[in-house]
């Protein structure tokens, strides 16, 4: 694929000019600073004070950064290393061990691993992401690894067991959003939790980091969000109409909220808006495993989050939203709009 960033981008120190985003998008010179208030919770704290912090993050910030999260550090440390080693493989090996087709398109993706570069349509962009993108799914494990690369030798093998640990960790943490909720028992289960996504960004240093981005300003789609970010900072959530770094903590999780469980919650949590930048001395890797409804799924508010007021969102099926979601190049206010139940 001769066009992924993290190739032509070693032998240039000029940005090129399809990355420059517009004025009003660009992250420019103006240093972002570390938000202290993002939520840092400590899950081996009792359950009742656990779920009462993780509900104020979500109404708050609709992030928060987990510790004590019962994932072992090696294994966050072992699927980091493999997943670099991924992207460091000459481009013809990585080339084999995905489906790369020549529109790059993930809209109508061929196979179920896939490369891609930059966002969700390279060939009808105006403007390119700094960033190289490995995705595949994961769940239920025995049905997808198969179709995960064969190398590194250990690919399949470590990821396959970072993915589980993470799909674990993510439900427990939607049992703590249920009870907090005060939804019944069961109200998350396989009809909403039932895909499972792992998406592995690689954001190469750049050139000139003010001018462009990684992943500019989006919402997540699914149900919940967990990522891990290594060592090296970039995630910039939008708050009170600020950017607000989010800090690398070694081991810690950052999780947030998509726009399924946003709505599911009638609006009570928020599935907050955020950006990767780059920066113009280290590479950048970050593994994020989303939890997805099933394509079928109807998505609407809780029965009891509603209560005596109105539902603030119309019904629909999880893969039609993912087609709006697409259209609207993930602009969080025009796709709400679609569902929005306007007063
Ligand atoms: C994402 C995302 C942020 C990051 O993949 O949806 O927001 O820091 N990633 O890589
Ligand atoms: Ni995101």
């Amino acid at each position: 694929m001769a066009n992924l960033v993290s190739t032509w981008s070693k032998t240039t120190q000029i940005l090129p000019e399809n990355y420059i985003f517009p004025v009003d998008e660009r992250p420019g010179s103006v240093e972002v600073p570390l938000c202290q208030n993002i939520p840092l919770i400590d899950l081996s704290q009792s359950q009742s004070q656990t779920v009462q912090e993780i509900l104020d993050a979500c109404q708050e910030f609709g992030f928060f950064q987990v510790i004590n999260h019962g994932v072992s550090e090696d294994l966050i440390d072992d699927t980091m290393k493999v997943v670099k080693e991924f992207f460091n493989m000459p481009d013809e090996e990585k080339e084999k061990l995905c489906s790369i087709d020549p529109t790059n398109s993930r809209k109508f993706p061929t196979k179920s691993c896939k490369l891609y570069t930059s966002g969700s349509n390279y060939a009808n962009e105006e403007i390119h992401f700094w960033r190289d993108n490995l995705r595949h799914p994961c769940y239920p494990l025995d049905e997808w690894v198969h179709s995960w690369p064969e190398k590194p030798t250990n690919y399949r093998e470590i990821v396959g067991k970072y993915s589980i640990e993470v799909r674990e960790l993510s439900l427990r943490m939607l049992e703590l959003i249920r009870e907090g909720l005060g939804l019944k028992p069961g109200n998350f289960g396989e009809e909403l939790t039932g895909g499972q996504l792992l998406s592995i960004n690689h954001y190469p240093r750049c050139p000139d980091p003010g001018l462009t981005l990684g992943l500019p300003k989006h919402a997540d789609p699914n149900l919940i969000t967990v990522l891990s970010q290594g060592s090296v900072y970039g995630l910039q959530i939008f708050k009170d109409d600020q950017w607000l770094g989010v800090e690398p903590l070694p081991h810690a999780f950052v999780v947030n909220i998509g726009h399924q469980l946003q709505i599911i919650s009638n609006g009570k949590l928020r599935s907050a808006e955020h950006r990767a930048v780059t920066n113009s001395t280290k590479d950048r890797t970050t593994i994020v495993s989303f939890i997805n409804p099933c394509q079928d799924t109807i998505i609407e508010p809780a029965k009891p989050m509603i209560g005596n007021i109105v539902p603030r969102f119309r019904p629909f099926k999880f893969k039609d939203f993912l087609k709006i979601y697409a259209e609207k190049k993930g602009d969080a206010e025009a796709i709400t709009k679609v569902y929005k139940i306007q007063p």
